[in-house]
This record gives C-alpha cells, structure tokens and sequence, in this order.
C-alpha cells in the first residue's frame, strides 16, 4: 500500500504516510511539566507506528491555560528530552512538538484580542515562537510544528476578522506578516535540517472568514519561506463559540469546532477539499516537496489509502488513533478486521473542554491509555455464549433498537483483568446494511463498549429495512464470529 511507503518531508524521510495530529491531552499539571502520563501516551502512540506524532500544543509563553504542556523556559528542558527520547526509543516514528501561542480569556467573557497587541509586543511573540522552536531541537525532537490554526494567535492574524489597521492587518500580505515573521524567525533559529511544519486552517467555517482561496495563497507564502508540511485544520474559533455564564469560552463549541471536529453526523473526509486544493496550488506553483496533512474524519483503510493516492501526501488521524492507535499496524500487517473504530462521539472534546484527562469511551473504564494485549497473537477469538447473541431489533420511537447477550472471552481470567467486568470482551461492532442482506454486504456501522450490549440506531428512515449483526472484539480488536443477521422494516413515513 501506498500509506507505508517511505516519504520524505523536508530533511527527514518518514516511515509511513500517517500522522498523528496534535492532540491536547490534559495529563499535565498546570505547571506544564511532561510527567509519567503524558510520556505514557505517547510512547503508546509510538508502539501503533504512525510515520510522524505531533505532540499536543505546548505554550511557549507563561499565560495560564488549565493544564497544558509548556516550552516557554530551559526549565522545561528535562521533561521534554525524556519524552522524545522515550518515544525514538519505542518505535522508528519521527516526533515534533507542536508549538503555540494563545492570549488572555477570562470567566467573565472578556478576551484579548491581535487588535489589543503593541507592534512591541508582536515582536516578543515573534521571539517567543523562534525560542521555542529551538528548544525543541534542543530537547531531541526531530522538527517543530507552529500552530496557526483555530482560535490561537497567529490565526487570528491570519484570519478574515483581522481588521488592524496598520501594517499587520487589512489586506491578505500585511494578514501574513505576523505569521510569516514567526516563520522566518523561526527557521533562522533551527536551520534547514530541522523538520518546520505549520498547521492552519484551509477554511475558518465562520460568517465572512476565509475559505479555500485565501488559504491557498496562505500555502504559497508558508512554502515560499521554507515550511516543509503544511497540516490543514479547519474552523475551531471564537468567533461563532457558545458562550457559557462563568466558563472561559472555548472554540470548538459552535458550527466552525464542529467542522475543526466532526462529528458522527458529519460524511468522512468533511474538509478533505481544502487539503487537496492546497496541494494542487502547491504542485501548480513549483512546491510539489511540500508536504499537506489532510485531517478530519479519515478512519477507513481504503479511504487513508485513497487520500495518499491521489489527494495530499499525508493522512492525519486524531480521534481514530486515540480510539486505537495500533491502526497503523494492524493496517499495515493485514490485520484491518481488528480495528477498533472511533465512533466520533466526541467525548474527548469534552474532556479537553472542562479540562479532564482525554481518554476515549472506548477504553475499559478508567483506563488512562489504549490497553496493550497482553495475550499471544494465535490467542483464540471471544465467543458467544451457548444459545448465540440472540440479536434483536425492535422500534424505539422512531429509532432502532438493538439487544444481544454478552460474549465470553475464552482466555478472560489470562487477560488483564476483565474491562467493566465484561467478561474480557472489550467491545462489540454493530454492522448495518440497507435491505434484506447477507453478512457479506454488512458494514462498520458502530463501536460500542462492552458494558453496553444495546445500541440505538437514530440514523434510520421510515420505510426503509435494515438489516443488522454485531461481533464481539477482544482487547486487541480481534472479532469474533459474526451474530446472525436481524431485519427489520420501519413503517413508512
Ligand atoms: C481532544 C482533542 C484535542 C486536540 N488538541 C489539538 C491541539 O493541541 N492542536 C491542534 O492543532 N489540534 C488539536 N485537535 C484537533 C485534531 O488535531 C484534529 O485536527 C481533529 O480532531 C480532527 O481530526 P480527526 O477527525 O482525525 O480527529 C484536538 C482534537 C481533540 C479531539
């Protein structure tokens, strides 16, 4: 396959073609030291081998933020080593640290904004973005990523709501001085042997913000100064959050967190558009070495496939990688029918929102990373038990309803413990297809956590027949047998 093939981005050849995007943990203190936890996630990342791990953002200035990483001092220094030393020692992945820069919001709804910013204090963030970047090389990562997506400073500069009226905002070049400052800056302190990535969004997804065309020409500027990736986010701002009385506002809550996050209502590959249209302006403008990450709900095999193929050179997975971060593994040995799918729940956005730990619901019950199998690979599959998984189907208002009985894993008493005490089951897949059909034309349709052997299908229409089954999954995704398939037919509207 085309994802595992070597590439090469700027001075470093990946391994493979998948990417973990940044993703905000919440296992620091507020001290923003790297601790136990946070190496723990990551060298658990590492162990599913995605060619590139982005480490979650980390401020490099001292502004408060609940807990989040920090790279604003040499204090930082030893935590940051051990990380990517840890994370080299465990696998061949590349690792970069993403780096970012935020101003001041407060519980009572007031928030700093660019227009508040003296050119002087423009200039020490400038600063700050070059210092930090070279202690990232310092510590051992092997390139940096700036972060000028979403709601953060350099977005905003970058963004359509910028409306300075000096040299650092109005038209789309004094929109880029900021950003390309930091950038300039930035190279000139790590050099060109330095990975230097740059995250931005390829559409704000807010009324009268940028789209695909400005973000195009963003691309053009970033290439021309020297960024070998471009990682296109989308959406993530302030301007269209849900202001909540007492909370600091957060950015993913309105439409523009929901394209930045899609969830499971949205199609896969939502903002794949922008991803392909920058690379297309880049190859058409003589950047073809520069790299894009396309990232948004990219989970399925043959679509990552279908992206490195023909879209952008790589492919970006956040939720699904937390939900399972052996998918590239189990990709790239044949294993695909072990993958444990996201379900786009978004409760890991929750988490981040108020602060909590980022786990995923997936996991067993407390579990503060993916578990790891502490079982053989020839181990044999979970079972249904005598009487099957008597799967049934009825209407819930509109809604189908699934039940079935719980699976047993053979070898539950070897496994770690039993998640939830389920038996060792550590989940089931729903599988759906429209029509009277046979467990061939069956498709991933959920995940659901062991604990749980219901489901409520909302995503059905009247006069229309599905048809079901489910398979149970051990701790490393391995199914068990297909239940037999239940139809049923809602009454027409
Ligand atoms: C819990 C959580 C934390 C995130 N933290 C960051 C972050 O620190 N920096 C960033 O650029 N994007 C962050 N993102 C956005 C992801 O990198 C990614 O773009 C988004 O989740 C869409 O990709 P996906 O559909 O593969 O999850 C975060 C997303 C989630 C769910």
């Amino acid at each position: 396959m085309k994802l595992f093939e070597p590439i090469q981005v700027g001075p470093l050849t990946l391994a493979n073609r998948i990417v973990l995007p940044a993703m905000v943990t919440r296992l620091s203190g507020e001290d923003g030291h790297v601790n136990q936890d946070i190496e723990e996630r990551y060298v658990r990342f590492a162990r599913g081998e995605p060619g590139l791990i982005v480490v979650e953002a980390m401020g490099i200035s001292q502004s408060k933020s609940g807990p989040l990483l920090r790279i604003s001092s040499a204090e930082y220094l030893p935590g940051l080593r051990r990380l990517a030393r840890r994370v080299h020692e465990t696998a061949p992945v590349k690792v970069v640290a993403q780096i970012i820069h935020f101003l001041k919001i407060s519980r009572s709804g007031w928030r700093q904004t660019i227009m508040d910013l003296t050119v002087a204090e423009i200039r020490d963030i400038v600063a700050q973005f070059a210092a930090a970047a070279g202690r990232a090389r310092e510590a051992g990562f092997d390139g940096v990523e700036l972060h000028m997506a979403h709601a953060y400073t350099m977005s905003s500069f970058l963004s359509r709501m910028n409306r300075r009226r000096d040299d650092y905002g109005g038209s789309l070049d004094n929109r880029l001085r900021a950003p390309s400052e930091v950038l300039k800056a930035v190279k000139a302190t790590v050099g060109d042997d330095f990975l230097v990535g740059v995250r931005f969004d390829g559409e704000e997804c807010i009324k009268d913000g940028y789209s695909l065309p400005d973000a195009q020409q963003i691309a053009l500027r970033l290439a021309r100064l020297g960024a070998h990736y471009l990682s296109i986010s989308a959406g993530g701002k302030f301007e269209d959050a849900v202001k909540k009385p007492g909370v600091p506002i957060y950015p993913y809550t309105g439409y523009s967190g929901d394209r930045c996050m899609p969830g499971k209502g949205y199609p896969d590959g939502f903002n794949l558009y922008l991803g392909e249209g920058i690379k297309q302006v880049l190859v058409a403008h003589g950047f073809p070495e520069v790299r894009v990450v396309a990232t948004g709900k990219i989970w399925r095999p043959e679509h990552a496939e279908e992206i490195v193929t023909r879209r952008t050179d790589l492919v970006g997975m956040a939720r699904q990688l937390l939900a399972d971060p052996d998918w590239p593994r189990k990709v790239r040995d044949g294993r695909a029918d072990s993958i444990i799918f996201c379900e786009y729940g978004n409760v890991c956005k929750a988490l981040d929102e108020s602060f909590q730990k980022v786990r995923c619901t997936l996991w067993p019950k407390d579990a503060l990373h993916a578990p790891l199998s502490a079982k053989a690979q020839d181990a044999p599959p979970p079972q249904w038990p005598p009487g099957g998984a008597r799967l049934r189907a009825h209407l819930e208002h509109g809604k189908v309803r699934l039940n079935w009985e719980r699976a047993v894993d053979p070898e539950a008493s070897l496994a770690q413990g039993s998640p939830d005490g389920a038996g060792g089951i550590y989940g089931y897949e729903v599988l759906r297809a429209e029509g009277e059909a046979g467990t061939a034309a069956l498709a991933h349709h959920a995940s659901i956590r062991a604990a749980t052997p219901t489901f409520l299908d909302v995503e059905v229409l009247g006069g229309v027949r599905y048809t079901y089954a489910v398979k149970p999954y051990d701790r490393r995704g391995v199914r068990g047998p297909c239940s037999e398939p239940v139809s049923i037919e809602l009454p027409p509207p």
